[in-house]
């Protein structure tokens, strides 16, 4: 097949995609004649052509649950851990259960082009129902998307019984990250502790670490620096991920400021989920209301890697969510001051390379001769226009295949008012 006339995401250029296979053969020049070629021929007309969307954080064992047995009513993150644990005791969910509403879930998300996804997994059950469900959907639905997954100790590794053996457990039944929850721990000493603990369990099982760090309005929550300062000293950075850090929206600048100097040495990456936590935090707050969000322009503009993903669909903490990652980009353009036309023209990377480099794929990862024949077509020709407008992904290619598949909504006004 020959994608023809494609316009790759921030080139100027149009070139003309040749797939072979489940491979990219070649990026040929706008000049190339491919009429002739004997190919099957999809001709976007400079639509824009990116590498699949990837989210880098989600949970999809809590999906499709907001509401059972209760609402959050207070909106907290600590009413959502309450309802939760509560949900546990109630409601005695079968292995199909969970993979049922887990697939639900990645249905929307690969409708909406996302084809990698780092799922969190709460392991503070002794069941392990979540987990087990999740390495069969993560098997079952490789065709359509790649599924990473975090051994997460939603109930803390030291607050839950036997939590640091459950979370040892889950990696050796084949978690792909190891979690943790330190400003949930009892104690300052534990939360530390638990820090350790996670980096120690990946550095022995040669597994990457993914933190739920400082998701509280607290500007004494400073787990950030205990995180960075020993992924720094196992030089295990690149492999490490700081989840969420909203105390650091909190942080006073003299602090901020040497913290950054670690963070940047440290080469850890920041995943930011801008509509749960613009949700979440700032609930305890009168007036003015925090935004809770951690500070994404200033670790972009230092050169540190942050992406944004989505966080919930549904769930105790999150009523929204649809999957499209497009919306948590507009909303988290606004909520970090990032809407300077450079910070709009480039935001796509936020949910695609700097993604990528956080679930650490990003060897192969891209639209580029030898690579897999995975990309995404846009329903328009400029980069702009695409987080203004939030257009459909009209194609979802995955080994050379589309996966998915969106006809644009196409809108008339009958009368003819603008003469
Ligand atoms: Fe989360």
């Amino acid at each position: 097949m020959i994608i023809k006339n494609a316009k790759l995401y921030g080139q100027d250029e149009f070139v003309h995609i040749e797939i072979h296979g489940d491979k990219i053969h070649k990026l040929l020049p706008f000049e190339t004649p491919v009429e002739s070629s004997g190919h099957e021929i999809m001709d976007l007309n400079g639509k824009i052509v990116l590498p699949p969307f990837v989210e880098p954080h989600i949970h999809l064992d809590y999906a499709l649950t907001a509401g059972t047995p209760k609402w959050n009513q207070s909106g907290t993150l600590f009413e959502g851990i309450q309802l939760w644990s509560e949900r546990k005791q109630l409601v005695k969910e079968t292995k199909a259960d969970v993979k049922k509403r887990a697939k639900e879930a990645l249905e929307m998300q690969i409708k909406h082009g996302v084809q990698h996804v780092r799922t969190h997994v709460d392991i503070t059950e002794p069941n392990f129902t979540g987990l087990e469900a999740l390495l069969e959907v993560k098997q079952e639905l490789k065709p359509w998307v790649d599924v990473q997954i975090v051994a997460f100790p939603q109930e803390g590794i030291y607050a839950y019984p036997k939590g640091a053996a459950l979370l040892e457990e889950a990696l050796k039944m084949g978690a792909d990250a190891v979690g943790g929850i330190p400003h949930y721990e009892f104690t300052r000493e534990d939360g530390v502790q638990s820090v350790k603990k996670a980096l120690d369990l990946a550095y022995k099982y040669d597994k990457l670490v993914d933190i739920h760090c400082d998701e509280i309005d607290d500007e004494q929550s400073r787990f950030v620096e205990v995180l960075a300062a020993e992924a720094y000293k196992l030089d295990m950075g690149e492999l490490v991920t700081a989840s969420h850090t909203t105390a650091m929206g909190s942080y006073n600048d003299a602090y901020a400021t040497k913290l950054f100097k670690l963070l940047k040495k440290s080469n850890i990456n920041f995943v930011s989920l801008p509509k749960a936590n613009l949700h979440l935090q700032g609930r305890i707050d009168s007036y003015p209301k925090r935004r809770g969000l951690t500070r994404v322009k200033e670790l972009k503009e230092a050169g540190m890697n942050v992406c944004f993903g989505l966080d919930s669909i549904m769930d105790p903490w999150y009523p929204l969510g649809d999957g499209n990652l497009l919306r948590v980009v507009e909303m988290g353009l606004h909520a970090s001051h990032m809407t300077g036309y450079n910070d709009i023209k480039t935001a796509l990377n936020l949910v695609t390379e700097n993604g990528a480099k956080t679930l650490h794929i990003a060897e192969g990862y891209g639209v580029k001769e030898g690579n897999k024949a995975n990309l995404v077509v846009l329903d328009t020709t400029s980069e702009y226009d695409a987080i203004r407008r939030l257009p459909p992904v009209i194609y979802s290619i995955r080994n050379g295949h589309i996966i998915a598949e969106t006809k644009p909504a196409v809108t008339t006004i009958n009368e003819p008012i603008f003469s």
